[in-house]
């Protein structure tokens, strides 16, 4: 019997890191929801999409294919928008400042939600990303909801970003993390929530191996329960 698995939180803590080895372990499909909206967000900005028009949104939306491809190299999925690898491209600064602006637009979430439902049809699936236990899927099996002191965020994040970005400062990381975790929280349509029934994973002290194991075992719970 499989389930659905959804993990959520502020960004940089660990989620997507989290959902891919629990999917490797469970031989179930990855979904990293966040590179739907970045990808949306770096189609708006290449083609200066005014994003605050509502027309202008619909007609972009409707230019927009985005389809996930299993990279054999790295052994994970990679971002395709319209034909277009974007998985790197979408880990970009000027992307991360404006995605949290774009995500927070109701056309742009229904278009993601109802994608990123399709993809849980069948169950065997873990999704990361804000609204993945509160609206995606409210009924997944297994909902988790990862915290981690915002301090060792920065310097996680930091650290990810620094080698592609050797200007990067310290400030800027932190600045561009408190401002999306706050209009992540804030925006109208499906804020960052922790979803009633969720349980929560804080990382801070945690190794990856500890984090896994924590919640392989609430999965093999589920899994067990329902037969
Ligand atoms: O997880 P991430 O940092 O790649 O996500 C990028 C942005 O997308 C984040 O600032 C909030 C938004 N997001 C969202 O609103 N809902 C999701 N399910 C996933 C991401």
């Amino acid at each position: 019997m499989s389930i659905i698995i959804t993990i959520d939180g502020y960004s940089s803590c660990g989620k997507s890191t989290l959902a891919r080895q629990l999917a490797r372990e469970l031989n179930y499909l990855y979904i990293d929801s966040g590179a739907m909206y970045r990808a949306i967000t770096l189609y708006f900005l290449r083609n200066h999409v005014d994003w605050s028009v509502v027309a202008e949104v619909h007609k972009a939306l409707d230019e927009i294919n985005l389809h996930f491809e299993y990279n054999s190299h790295t052994g994970q999925s990679d971002m395709v928008l319209n034909d277009e690898n974007v998985e790197a491209l979408i880990r970009d600064m000027l992307v991360s400042e404006h995605v949290s602006e774009v995500a927070a637009i109701k056309e742009v979430r229904e278009f993601s939600v109802a994608q990123q439902q399709k993809m849980g049809e069948k169950k065997g699936i873990v999704m990361d990303g804000r609204d993945i236990g509160t609206t995606v899927f409210p009924h997944a099996e297994l909902k988790i909801f990862v915290t981690a002191d915002p301090a060792v965020r920065v310097e996680r994040r930091f650290k990810e970003l620094i080698e592609r970005n050797p200007n990067l400062t310290i400030e800027e990381v932190k600045n561009n993390l408190e401002l999306r975790d706050y209009t992540d929280s804030n925006r109208e349509f499906s804020p960052l929530r922790k979803a009633a029934d969720a349980v929560e994973l804080d990382n801070t002290h945690l190794t990856r191996e500890q984090q896994l194991a924590t919640a392989l075992k609430w999965a093999q719970e589920r899994i067990q329960k329902l037969g």
